[in-house]
């Protein structure tokens, strides 16, 4: 949905992807490499014309598969995807922000992903309210799944 003003797209600042110097000085850490590597061309990008905001997070608690994202927006699914490299995958983060801001309910099928962000999802979480086959009400239900159905 185009101009969407709720869908943002976080950029953990601190992870570290080996490249830094210094382990102190946050301003090498590969986190901040890949949001300024984002933020130079978001402007430019398809995800800032369909109103994706930017923001950097420091830590979003999944350090030991750097670099991470994650996209989120009231009523829509909430994504978070590691094992980014901030030399190379600014292209696919963006590609991905455009994909969602378009995707009804931010509902992302891994075939609408870029290949990077298929293998690195580390969590996809339904909206609040969402009725659908992910979702069970748990205090009522007492049935055992028997066959997966997974695709994450
Ligand atoms: S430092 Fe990036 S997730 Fe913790």
């Amino acid at each position: 949905m185009a101009g969407d003003p709720e869908v943002t797209l976080s950029i953990c600042l601190r992870c570290r992807d080996g490249r830094e110097q210094r382990d102190s000085d946050l301003a090498q850490r590969g986190g901040r490499r890949l949001a300024n590597a984002i933020a130079a061309q978001f402007d430019a990008s398809e995800a800032a014309r369909l109103g994706v905001r930017l923001r950097g997070v420091n830590c979003m608690s999944q350090c030991k598969r750097p670099c991470v994202v994650a996209l989120s927006g009231a009523g829509r699914f909430t994504y978070l995807f590691g094992d980014l490299d901030p030399a190379s995958h600014r292209p696919e983060v963006l590609a991905v922000a455009a994909a969602y801001a378009q995707a009804e309910g931010g509902f992302l099928p891994r075939s609408a992903r870029p290949r990077v962000l298929q293998a690195g999802i580390l969590g996809r979480i339904p909206p609040f309210g969402f009725a659908g086959d992910l979702v069970e009400p748990l205090a009522t239900t007492f049935s055992t799944q028997t066959e997966e159905t997974c695709d994450p």
